[in-house]
């Protein structure tokens, strides 16, 4: 039975928490398998808008059981905090499980991840500042914490000072801080353990024993495949594997199970944070993107920058998910112009490359290729099926389709549950 990844095609943003909710009511788990609070997902039911974090977009339906994957660093704080505002509106939380092998963003981490940012001044990189690369880093040097250390004292305390016997020299000498006592780490982090207990599983067991009866899986990527730390537009990246092969990695499902790679695709393109972005406008037309799709970050707040659809990008991301299904999201927020550009290639230095260019020099350098296609004015929001778009939005649609390299299987046409066109089932 489908185990079915949910990634991002482009830098993030694109509508991955509206997808993961629509298909919400045909799977029986939706599992996050990397990053952690730095992930930002609207989802709009009815009348109600909900923003989460580090919780499974999955969460919102009734029945499914959403897990945390080892894939994911969790910050307790942020986790009872965004619990307690979803169980005070009315949603059932009380199936979530949490992986014991996931790591925990201890407080130090917090600390790290904002110094470092400031003190790498215009080299910085835009982080959420939620901690996320100190404690991936951590993981990797193996001195992290996992939940599962929560849970004894001793083992807890010895990774802490382990930990901050490197860290204490680095914040005091290099940025003047003061060090950080073991004691309140330890007190803070086993403050969150009765609460905790309960919902810490084998959840790599869990998903194994689930496909084997026959439940279908959702694997819920945070971020996007140009912020994988493989993948991404490196160092401007996550600190995590956003792509397909992160859902194995991440959740302990071999790549063997998986069925189906759905990637989600705004149909212009948007980032947070710094790095390189070929199509991005300083324009009016950039403006209007920004306004018209209410692209400001839903963690952090910062105004999105905005660009025309990059077909470069969306190529590469098919080919490192290996996408068998593209949802197009945000179709409704381009009417309303009189061409709409779309970027098939880069110009870097004189030369024509029409795949991602091998090195972050030159994709620094790349100056897109646009293809210009006619606009539309009709509003598309009330469009259920194909044929209700506008000729134009049709075209336009087909022409992405044909350069991206994967079919586009669901057109998002408004941020609502229903608010989509449905060419192909994707359960
Ligand atoms: P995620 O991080 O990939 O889950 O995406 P975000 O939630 O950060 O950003 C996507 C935003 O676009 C959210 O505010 C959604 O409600 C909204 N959205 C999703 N699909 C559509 C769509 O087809 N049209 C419009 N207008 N908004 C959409
Ligand atoms: P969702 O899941 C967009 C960006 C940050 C920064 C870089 C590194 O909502 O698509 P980090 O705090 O992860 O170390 O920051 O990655 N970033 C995102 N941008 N959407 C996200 O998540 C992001 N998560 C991280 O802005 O540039
Ligand atoms: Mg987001």
């Amino acid at each position: 039975m489908p185990a079915i990844v949910i990634v991002g095609a482009q830098w993030g943003d694109e509508g991955k928490g509206k997808a993961t909710d629509l298909l919400g009511s045909s799977v029986d788990f939706v599992v996050k398998y990397n990053g952690g609070n730095n992930a930002g997902h609207t989802v709009v039911i009815g009348d109600e808008t909900y923003a989460l974090h580090l919780l499974p977009s999955g969460i919102l339906t009734s029945g499914v059981v959403p897990i945390i994957g080892n894939g994911v660093v969790v910050d307790l704080s942020a986790l009872f905090e965004e619990l307690d505002g979803l169980d005070s509106r009315g949603i059932d939380t009380s199936r979530l499980l949490i992986s014991a092998n996931a790591h925990v963003i201890a407080p130090y981490n917090r600390v790290l991840d904002k110094v470092t940012e400031r003190f790498l001044g215009s080299r910085r990189i835009g982080t959420t500042g939620r901690g996320i690369g100190p404690t991936y880093a951590d993981k990797m040097s193996r001195i992290g914490v996992r939940v599962q250390d929560l849970f004894d004292q001793k083992i807890l305390t010895q990774k802490v000072e382990g930990a901050l016997d490197l860290k204490n020299q680095i914040l005091a000498k290099i940025y003047n801080r003061r060090a950080i006592d073991v004691d309140e780490v330890v007190a803070e982090l086993r403050s969150y353990t009765d609460r905790l207990q309960p919902m810490v599983a084998d959840t790599g067991l869990v998903l194994a024993e689930a496909l084997a009866r026959g439940r279908t899986v959702l694997l819920e990527a945070g971020q996007a495949t140009m912020l994988d730390v493989d993948h991404g537009s490196y160092p401007f990246v996550t600190s995590s594997s956003a792509t397909s092969g992160g859902a194995c990695t991440g959740s302990g499902i071999p790549p063997n199970r998986i069925d189906r790679v759905v990637a989600i695709l705004k149909a212009y393109t948007t980032r947070v944070g710094e790095g390189p972005f070929p199509t991005e406008l300083h324009d009016d037309a950039g403006e209007f993107l920004r306004k018209t799709g209410h692209e400001y970050g839903t963690t952090t707040g910062r105004p999105r920058r905005c660009g025309w659809f990059d077909a470069v990008i969306a190529r590469y991301a098919t080919r490192v998910n290996g996408v068998t299904d593209f949802v197009l999201t945000k179709l409704d927020v381009l009417t309303g112009f009189e061409q709409v550009p779309v970027c098939v290639a880069y110009d870097v230095d004189g030369v024509r490359h029409h795949e991602m260019p091998m090195t972050q020099t030159d994709f620094h350098h790349a100056v897109p290729v646009y293809d210009e296609f006619p606009g539309w004015w009709e509003d598309i929001t009330r469009c259920r099926r194909f044929d209700d778009l506008p000729q134009a939005a049709q075209s336009y649609v087909k022409a992405l389709e044909q350069l991206s390299g994967a079919p586009i299987s669901v057109i998002g046409v408004g941020p609502g549950r229903d608010e989509c066109v449905v060419l192909r089932d994707l359960v």
